[in-house]
């Protein structure tokens, strides 16, 4: 009865509309409904272990609100602005920035590339065929021996997360994660969309703190975060 009363997620009304803007899962994993730049920077330093996050792209894609086609240099200055707070708050920042960012993102210095190759992936390449990787760029501390810099899974269609238009692989965004902290970790995410990051945290028994700007998105992220926390008891 206790355990089920601790792991009932706690709803934050925000003050002035009392329309809920975050949500407690327990056990450290905390989702916001909020812009990540604004929240990014009320944030101590070196907060969290781990930043890692799955960034909007800039390539056009339909999201709910947000808008995927900024001119260039208005997304590389945003890029920056959070990007920066991301490298203050996290001792590690981890991210998969697309096959169209590379040049812009590899300007930024990163210390570690890994490959994360897809072999069933089937998206166009701009070589004619099929695109079956995605670099991921790391920058600050290495916290864990990584014994291998291709990362290989096979990916798949994340049915219970397909109102949102780009959910990472749950299997494969967990493995990731935990190739590259070990518990304890405070891990950040702050474009968390369908809630993918929270989840694999989640699973792996790490504290959480996510950001999602979208309301829509948000609601739903947490009715799909809420299905995997309130199954099992407290860790
Ligand atoms: C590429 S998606 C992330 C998908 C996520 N990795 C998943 O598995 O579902 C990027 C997300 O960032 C959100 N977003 C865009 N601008 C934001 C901002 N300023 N603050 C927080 N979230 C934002 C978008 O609404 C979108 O859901």
């Amino acid at each position: 009865m206790e355990a089920e009363k601790l792991n009932k997620p706690q709803e934050q009304p925000c003050n002035i509309h009392d329309v809920v803007c975050s949500m407690d899962f327990g056990n450290g994993i905390i989702l916001y409904n909020d812009d990540c730049l604004q929240a990014l920077r009320k944030l101590n330093d070196k907060q969290f272990n781990l930043a890692i996050t799955d960034p909007p792209y800039n390539v056009g894609r339909l999201y709910n609100e947000h808008d995927d086609e900024m001119p260039l240099l208005e997304y590389e200055n945003w890029c920056k602005d959070w990007f920066n707070e991301l490298l203050r708050v996290s001792e590690t920042v981890v991210m998969t920035i697309g096959y169209k960012n590379l040049k812009f993102w590899m300007n930024l210095d990163p210390k570690h590339m890994i490959i994360w190759h897809k072999p069933n992936q089937n998206s166009p390449s701009p070589l004619g065929g099929f695109n079956a990787y995605e670099p991921v760029l790391f920058w600050g501390k290495l916290q864990k021996r990584i014994g291998h810099d291709i990362f290989k899974t096979n990916i798949a269609m994340q049915e219970e997360a397909k109102w949102h238009n780009c959910p990472k692989h749950l299997p494969s965004w967990t493995k990731l994660i935990d190739m590259l902290v070990d518990k304890p970790a405070k891990v950040l995410d702050p474009f968390t969309g369908s809630g993918t990051t929270a989840i694999a945290c989640h699973n792996l028994k790490l504290e959480f703190t996510g950001y999602e700007l979208d309301a829509m998105y948000y609601k739903k992220a947490c009715k799909r975060i809420k299905g995997y926390t309130s199954q099992m008891a407290l860790w």
